[in-house]
């Protein structure tokens, strides 16, 4: 018998330590009982971190699209799968049962086969968060795509970016989005992005905001008369557990967005395991993830991981923010949200409105609540505990990254007691290692270091797209044989662990992953600027703010400030997206650089935490001297 549902904390460690000792008999238990396969596995697991090479379950037949709508028309075809709630309250939720589910993919599986979608075709997905976003997702998976989904938020360079990296042969699209009071025209920025992108032939779009758009001949078609046109009948096609089933962009510290390659069998297994375990969930719970399905939360917490376990999952179109402060809380009181998960910045955003939002609702559905995507800070965590879960619903603080797949750290509910910004403990399977600068693992407690994974788990990406060499020196070259996450951790008395950041130069904004170099290079496009650096400092809501050191050309100089503030922004807003503006741009005669001519930005960031008194040595700079004028006109 597999342990798919914990329930206390002994046999949470019971059925970790089997999870390490022999992970091959525990992975092949928990995937053989659990899941639909055409073809059981010839091997559970190979791997061998220095090619790097990771197979789970490698010889299986198998689609995922199966185990998430398939197999639950038999018990589940009436429940709800997706639980619709629309930006505007007025519009009205809708409730879309497995047997909707399972007819509309399969209608858009045909529709994609009737456009030249073949296995292994990459196909971009540029959509707000409504239920075409789900279809499209899972028809992909369903006839074989590998679909590349891009947050709705990015600019137009961006998406194209993106695009081109991975051959998109379709984009599918909405003729704009709803945005709080706002509305975003995407399909404005699929046409701009297609200008450079030669490999897409097909646009499909869905209609949201019912605006007034071009659609390009041959090109672009309606997605609805397409469904509506398509048969409900679909026979999924027979993956490999290793065929790839998404590519999933996040920012690295330099150059462009590492494009993460998931596979079929191993991330189905993981996705579906940690949501039952970490989440709780049981048969009639309504489920909420708030992240945008843009992101690695979204795809393994509010499609595939609920969907495997017959679970209904709200999916969220709107902001915290409209029609007011109260909107969460509203949409738990309404729909008697067991289990809600959310990022701190959210939880900042709304503990700054005040406590009286929350205590306008019953909240007294919720029994788990999650938080994810950059280190809980202890107020806002007393906040959500004391407001929202009443001190009655464990917080699991999960640590995971788009290159996991799925959670790696966290708290089981009502199993592991919950300690304050600590994301506690390794999940099942989950090896941790914390690591000293020579490379050497630090054991034992009370210590920290650079956090490592020492062996493959079921959702590991497999590899960047296009650029396995990039993917090895990434994360498989800093320490020798490991997994290396880029975040620093500490480990308490008890073994419990908290990430105290990252160690490289990604900065988590809002929860949003941005590189610095990427946002730099976009600067440098401005034609007045000469150089810029990026460093992120402390901020209330955001975790982290960007502050930019720019040094302007003779042509810049004699403008004003504040126009070229606001240009600057406007650049990297259109080669990226507004998520990466400046919140602070200091004008600067020069930047510190070593000899090598390599920007200092341990002083900058130094001087942007207010911390200029104790910079260290600074005379075997290249330019001492323009650290003064830095501190004295620092914003
Ligand atoms: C950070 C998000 C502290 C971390 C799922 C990681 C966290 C990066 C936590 C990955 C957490 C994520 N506590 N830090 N609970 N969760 N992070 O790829 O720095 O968007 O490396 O995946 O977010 O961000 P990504």
């Amino acid at each position: 018998m597999s342990n798919y549902h914990i329930k206390h904390l002994e046999e949470y460690f019971q059925v970790y330590n089997k999870s390490v000792n022999d992970p091959e008999t525990f992975w092949g238990e928990i995937a053989e009982e659990n899941f639909i396969w055409h073809k059981k596995w010839d091997k559970v697991l190979q791997w061998d971190f220095t090619k790097p090479e990771v197979k789970w379950f490698e010889g299986a037949k198998l689609n995922i699209t199966e185990n998430c709508l398939d197999r639950h028309l038999i018990t589940r075809a009436d429940k709800t799968a997706i639980l619709f709630e629309p930006n505007d309250p007025k519009e009205g939720a809708q409730h879309i049962s497995y047997r909707t589910l399972h007819e509309r993919v399969c209608r858009m599986a045909n529709v994609l086969k009737e456009q030249g979608v073949e296995k292994g075709d990459r196909i971009c997905i540029y959509l707000p968060m409504i239920p075409e976003l789900v279809f499209t997702v899972l028809a992909c998976a369903r006839v074989g795509a590998v679909h590349s989904v891009v947050f709705a938020g990015f600019s137009s360079t961006a998406l194209a970016t993106r695009i081109n990296d991975c051959d998109c042969k379709m984009v599918i699209t909405s003729d704009g989005s709803y945005r709080g009071k706002k509305t975003i025209d995407l399909k404005g920025i699929v046409d701009e992005a297609l200008k450079d992108c030669p490999t897409v032939n097909t646009v499909l779009v869905a209609k949201r905001i019912k605006s007034d758009i071009t659609m390009v001949a041959n090109r672009d078609h309606w997605l609805q008369p397409l469904m509506d046109a398509a048969s409900t009948n679909h026979k999924a096609e027979i993956m490999d557990a290793e065929d790839p089933l998404f590519i999933l962009y996040t920012s690295g510290s330099t150059g462009s967005p590492k494009g993460m390659l998931h596979t079929t069998a191993g991330y189905m297994v993981y996705s579906s395991y940690t949501f039952k375990n970490v989440f709780n969930y049981q048969e009639n719970d309504v489920y909420w993830c708030s992240a945008d399905v843009g992101w690695i939360t979204g795809h393994s917490y509010i499609i595939y991981g609920p969907l495997a376990n017959g679970a209904t999952s709200i999916l969220f179109e709107g902001v915290p923010s409209y029609p007011d402060y109260g909107r969460f809380w509203e949409v738990v009181e309404k729909h008697g949200v067991n289990q809600f998960y959310t990022a701190p910045t959210a939880i900042r955003a709304l503990a700054k409105e005040g406590s009286a939002f929350p205590e306008k609702y019953n909240l007294s559905s919720l029994k788990v609540l999650g938080t994810v995507g950059e280190p809980i800070n202890e107020e806002a965590w007393h906040w959500y505990d004391d407001h929202v879960g009443r001190n009655n619903s464990p917080i699991v603080d999960t640590y995971f990254q788009t290159e996991n797949g799925g959670i790696m750290l966290t708290p089981l509910p009502y199993i592991t007691p919950t300690k304050p910004t600590f994301a506690t403990l390794p999940f099942i399977g989950i090896q941790p290692a914390l690591m000293d600068e020579n490379g050497k693992e630090i054991k034992g407690n009370q210590v920290s270091g650079r956090l490592c994974i020492k062996f493959p788990w079921p959702s590991i990406a497999r590899t960047i797209w296009g650029n396995h060499q990039r993917y090895k020196e990434t994360y498989f070259t800093a320490f020798k044989n490991k997994y290396f996450t880029g975040d620093g951790a500490l480990r308490d008395e008890s073994g419990y662990y908290r990430i105290t950041g990252r160690v490289d130069d990604v900065i988590i904004v809002s929860g949003h992953n941005l590189g610095t170099a990427p946002i730099e290079d976009a600067i440098n496009e401005h034609p007045d600027v000469a150089e810029s650096a990026i460093v992120g400092y402390p901020h209330d809501i955001k975790g982290n703010a960007l502050y930019g050191y720019i040094t302007l050309k003779a042509s810049g100089k004699s403008r004003d400030e504040d126009t070229l503030r606001k240009e600057i922004n406007q650049t990297i807003t259109e080669h990226i997206g507004p998520i990466a503006k400046l919140d602070k741009i200091q004008f600067s005669d020069g930047l510190p650089k070593t000899r090598s001519g390599k920007i200092m930005r341990r002083i900058l960031r130094k001087i942007a935490h207010n911390e200029s008194d104790n910079l260290g040595d600074i005379s075997t700079l290249l330019n001492p001297e323009v650290v003064q004028s830095v501190i004295d006109n620092a914003l």
